[in-house]
């Protein structure tokens, strides 16, 4: 008898425990003045630059009076991790440092706007941030490194079309990063070697910088690597023959830099390769045959360049899918017989 009744207290005792523990969990929840105060501070700063009632939405929506979860572009819940996607939302002033209390952020997404002012490298803070959009904004300034060596959460980066000025930080880890994107900005200096460390990133692009220095040959390790851009910088060197270790490439864009060299015939291996810009360098040699082992090509422009040497008469032939081939500018010499092969291109809309 009393076995059974300590049994049921001890049962009792236990579903006490439980309800404890979600109370505090809920109370966890509710305690939220850390992540409100944080949003608050961002909408201060992101709305400080006086654009139109009209445009900074936020600022008439952001109200206290209601949970911050029903906000515009705030999405949160118990079971997903809070985000903040304002893309296209005119915001005009700068952002806060405070964003950085948001502990649980996953994905902060502010492209297109007109926020400037500098990257706050608080923002290397946040231990679950996945996704780091900034893209089409006027911001200025370096990239803050702890973004690019704190945060091993951090699946893409895109900081695309601003005026970030400086060096690519170095990577130290970065362990789940799959696009890094920061083309179209003011970004001086070499492309760093460690980049090669982040063995899971898939998309590269760097171009429309004024990075000088040659394309490190370390790239060949990023086995997952599918698109690579790093057109219309000061590079110089030879294309590395590394690259032809990337076996699953289908975009590479080299085109506008200092480029010199030959074509390296290890691309023999870039069977994958659909899209080949090496327009405006100083590439030297002749287009070796290897190339067309790349049976999926639909745009390859090879044009403005040292090229001499006759055209891989195969060359239509190998490549059905063939759209856009210019070779326009070089010295090549040889036979016309290509031209024959590339009655088998039926996609074929450009040739120069
Ligand atoms: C964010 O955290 C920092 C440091 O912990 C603190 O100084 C700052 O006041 C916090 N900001 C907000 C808006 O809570
Ligand atoms: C804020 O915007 C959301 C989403 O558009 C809307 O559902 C909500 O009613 C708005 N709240 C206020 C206070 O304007
Ligand atoms: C935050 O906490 C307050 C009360 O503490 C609550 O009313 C609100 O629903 C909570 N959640 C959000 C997302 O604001
Ligand atoms: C950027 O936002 C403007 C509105 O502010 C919109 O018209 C435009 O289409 C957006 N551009 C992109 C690339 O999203
Ligand atoms: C690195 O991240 C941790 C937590 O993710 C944080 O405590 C620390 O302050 C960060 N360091 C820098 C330099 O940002
Ligand atoms: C970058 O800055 C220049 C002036 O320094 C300005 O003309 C240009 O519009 C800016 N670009 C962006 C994307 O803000
Ligand atoms: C990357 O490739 C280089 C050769 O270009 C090699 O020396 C280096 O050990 C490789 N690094 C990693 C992390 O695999
Ligand atoms: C490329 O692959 C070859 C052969 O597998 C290997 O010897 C070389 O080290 C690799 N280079 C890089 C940079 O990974
Ligand atoms: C990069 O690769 C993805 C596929 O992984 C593709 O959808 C995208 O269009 C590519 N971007 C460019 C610029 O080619
Ligand atoms: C590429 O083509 C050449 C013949 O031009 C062939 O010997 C080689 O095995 C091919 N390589 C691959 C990876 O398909
Ligand atoms: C490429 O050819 C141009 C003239 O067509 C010449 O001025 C230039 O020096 C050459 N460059 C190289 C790297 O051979």
């Amino acid at each position: 008898m009393a076995f059974l009744f300590a049994c049921n207290k001890c049962l009792l005792f236990l579903v006490v425990l439980l309800l404890h523990a979600s109370a505090a969990i809920a109370a966890a929840a509710l305690d939220n003045s850390t992540d409100l105060a944080s949003l608050l501070a961002f909408k201060a700063a992101s709305t400080s630059g006086g654009g139109a009632a009209s445009d900074n939405i936020i600022a008439a929506n952001w109200t206290t009076d209601v949970p911050f979860g029903t906000w515009v572009g705030v999405r949160c819940s118990l079971q997903y991790p809070p985000r903040v996607v304002l893309d296209s939302f005119s915001l005009q002033g700068t952002i806060s440092p405070h964003l950085s209390n948001l502990s649980f952020l996953s994905s902060l997404d502010l492209r297109n706007n007109s926020l400037s002012g500098t990257i706050p490298d608080t923002l290397g803070r946040l231990p679950r941030l996945a996704t780091l959009r900034l893209s089409l904004n006027p911001l200025s300034g370096p990239i803050p490194p702890s973004i690019f060596n704190n945060m091993s959460s951090l699946v893409s980066i895109i900081l695309s079309f601003n005026n970030l000025s400086g060096s690519l930080p170095t990577l130290v880890f970065l362990s789940h990063i799959e696009i890094i994107s920061v083309g179209h900005n003011l970004l001086t200096g070499l492309i760093p070697a460690d980049l090669a460390r982040c063995s899971t990133l898939q998309e590269i692009y760097l171009g429309e910088n004024k990075l000088t220095g040659s394309v490190p040959s370390s790239l060949g390790n990023l086995s997952e690597l599918v698109n690579l851009s790093l057109g219309n910088n000061q590079l110089t060197g030879a294309v590395p023959t590394s690259i032809g270790n990337l076996t699953k490439l289908w975009y590479l864009y080299l085109a506008f830099n200092h480029l010199k060299g030959e074509i390296p015939k290890e691309m023999e291996n870039l069977v994958n390769l659909q899209e080949l810009h090496l327009d405006v360098n100083g590439i030297v040699g002749s287009i070796p045959i290897s190339l067309c082992n790349a049976s999926k090509m639909t745009v390859l422009d090879v044009s403005t360049n040292n090229l001499t040497g006759p055209v891989p008469a195969t060359l239509g032939k190998s490549m059905p899918f063939l759209q856009w081939l210019r070779m326009a500018g070089n010295a090549l010499s040889g036979g016309l017989d290509f031209i024959a092969s590339l009655a088998n291109c039926r996609d074929l809309n450009y040739l120069k």
